[in-house]
């Protein structure tokens, strides 16, 4: 933990108010309030063109705010910016690693740079690769990775030195979920080695996993803020779908259904399919969905197959602000851009 940490008795690493960033027309980042516990994974979770990128830049000092306040550790991002910069590490659209170079020379080059000793940055980035599941790949071209050991490398080649604060913007987006999956274990390390992450996603399902704290963000304001279990009681844990075997049993599974979950259930076009919402407080969707059926075989109902869903974005947004997201993910790339 940084001394100025320990001096800055909030424990937040990331504190703003009223942050503001224009362009042009656009109010990019509208006023975002976020208080960021030190030591835990922050989920920012937000369409395309919410202003999550741009919230990062502000808070990593690389673009000037035009409203409001920003406090990293306790210092000022535009009067404060190097001793901000000394503590936070960004991956995600501009990572600095070097297409043409081979894993092993990025993270060895990028130590070097950070002053280690060539030694010392070799011990450094064969530890990284290893951790990273990369050291198959070391001797080979960053420009022949996949999307899964690319974002991996991005991640290595940030951490290199332990930063206080890590902005991971969009780390998954677009990959395969074994590579998310590991790209998830590599945050949990991350963060349990005392660094704080500030972690922006399109995916509930991600800030859910890692996420202790998620703020959801819409056209640049923070539309509703708190623990992961405060933003599931407020939009519903996801949906159960069933397939029953025998169509006739279909009436007498809704009613089981309804009793079991005591919630809504929908019969759906396939005459022996039937979805039902789960409730977002008390039992996790796994118990809710265990729950119900045990009490189907119970009734001697039988159910061939059954899933359980996740909310989406979509359903968030729904719940939260009774319209949809604005952007489709098409619409990343213009967002990047
Ligand atoms: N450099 C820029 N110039 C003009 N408009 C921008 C710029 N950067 C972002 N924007 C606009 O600001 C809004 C927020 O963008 P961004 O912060 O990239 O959102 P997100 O990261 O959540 O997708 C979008 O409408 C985007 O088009
Ligand atoms: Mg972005």
């Amino acid at each position: 933990m940084s001394p100025t940490l320990s001096r800055h008795s909030s424990g937040l690493a990331i504190e703003t108010a009223g942050l503001v960033k224009t362009f042009g027309e656009t109010r990019a980042v509208d006023g975002v309030d976020l208080a960021v516990p030190a030591g835990t994974v922050y989920g920012v979770l937000g369409p395309n063109g919410a202003g999550k990128t741009t919230t990062v830049k502000m808070l990593a000092t690389l673009l000037r705010p035009d409203g409001g306040e920003a406090h990293v550790f306790g210092h000022d991002v535009v009067r404060e910016a190097d001793e901000v910069r000394a503590r936070v590490s960004l991956t995600g659209q501009y990572a600095s690693v070097d297409e043409d170079l081979t894993g092993l020379e990025n993270l060895v080059l990028l130590g070097r740079l950070l002053g280690h000793h060539k030694k010392a940055a070799r011990v450094r980035a064969g530890q990284l690769l290893e951790a990273f599941g990369l050291t198959d790949a070391a001797a080979k071209q960053v420009k022949h990775y996949s999307g899964g050991m690319r974002r991996r490398i991005d991640i290595a080649a940030s951490i290199l030195n332990t930063p206080d604060l890590l902005f991971l913007d969009e780390p998954t987006t677009g990959l395969d979920p074994r590579s998310r999956n590991q790209v998830w274990d590599i945050v949990r390390a991350v963060v349990a080695q005392g660094t704080t992450v500030l972690l922006t996603t399109q995916y509930l399902d991600e800030a859910d996993q890692l996420a202790s704290r998620i703020a959801v963000i819409d056209r640049g304001r923070v539309i509703a803020e708190g623990s992961k279990g405060e933003l599931k009681a407020s939009v519903g844990a996801g949906s159960v779908h069933l397939r029953l075997r025998d169509p006739g049993q279909r009436p007498e599974a809704e009613r089981v259904l309804r009793l079991a979950l005591d919630t809504d259930v929908q019969p759906e076009p396939d005459p022996v399919a039937l979805t039902a919402r789960l409730s977002g407080a008390g039992d996790s969707a796994a118990e809710q969905a265990s729950r119900a059926l045990a009490e189907l075989a119970r009734t001697g109902i039988t159910v061939d197959n059954f899933s359980l869903g996740q909310p989406s974005l979509d359903e968030v947004f729904l719940a939260l602000t009774g319209h949809d997201t604005h952007e489709t993910p098409d619409a990343k790339e213009e967002a990047a851009a």
